[in-house]
């Protein structure tokens, strides 16, 4: 089989990213971060002044604004209408309020045929949380991945430490489990391992360790 799609999906802080794109880059993939397409939209509905709580302007924003995801040196360039808002869709405001958007039905619908979209041409290692069990049922291979809230806190913490200094190991746990039971209780499309996932627990595993064991499971599964 030459191309194909893999669907990588699991909670906050999992390592997701980064592992898909060494994947995607591997494999001479397109790489698609799903999340960074429900950020753009937070950072727009914040931007306009619009309150995440009025669902009906959240959505005509949505449905109006153009998304494009571009690769780049550290990771998927994000421009929201023409305007490079790569760093922006990941402060810490996006970040507080990304999951009550993204529980918003409408939103989701109209980001997921972008995702569709985007994966027809095969070729394509797409992250996010609804990806095996939604957007791409059909995916040739399903990758759950997880860890422990601890590690994954610790993970970002040494991420993110240039931009929030202040923020304490603590808070960034607290910040990751509020977000993961928000993106498993919502209604449409939950955080849910598909039923012929691969579940990879990475909590004692090394990034090249994760990324082999998944070029291995394209070689032995697909
Ligand atoms: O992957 P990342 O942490 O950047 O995702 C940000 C948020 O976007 C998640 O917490 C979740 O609320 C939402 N998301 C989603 N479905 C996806 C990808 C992300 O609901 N496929």
């Amino acid at each position: 089989m030459d191309k194909f799609n893999i669907a990588i999906d699991g909670p906050a802080g999992a390592g997701k990213s980064t592992i898909a794109r060494l994947v995607a880059n591997t494999l001479g993939f397109v790489y698609v971060d799903t999340g960074a397409m429900y950020r753009a939209v937070t950072w727009k509905v914040l931007s306009s002044g619009i309150s995440p709580d009025h669902t009906a302007d959240v959505i005509a924003v949505t449905d109006r604004m153009d998304i494009r995801l571009a690769p780049g040196e550290n990771g998927q360039q994000v421009f929201v209408d023409g305007h490079d808002a790569t760093a922006e869709i990941r402060s810490a405001e996006v970040t507080g309020n990304v999951s009550q958007i993204a529980a918003i039905a409408d939103v989701r619908r109209i980001l997921t045929v972008k995702q569709k979209r985007l994966a027809a041409v095969k070729g394509v290692v797409m992250d996010g949380r609804d990806i095996g069990s939604h957007v791409l049922p059909d995916a040739e291979l399903k990758i759950f991945l997880t860890a422990s809230v601890r590690v994954r806190a610790e993970r970002r913490y040494n991420e993110i430490q240039d931009q929030r200094a202040s923020v304490t190991l603590e808070q960034l746990e607290s910040e990751i489990a509020a977000r993961d039971r928000m993106d498993e209780q919502r209604k449409t499309a939950p955080l849910v391992q598909a039923p012929d996932a691969v579940l990879l627990d990475t909590t004692s595993m090394t990034i090249h360790e994760v990324v082999e064991r998944i070029l291995e499971l394209c070689r032995t599964e697909v």
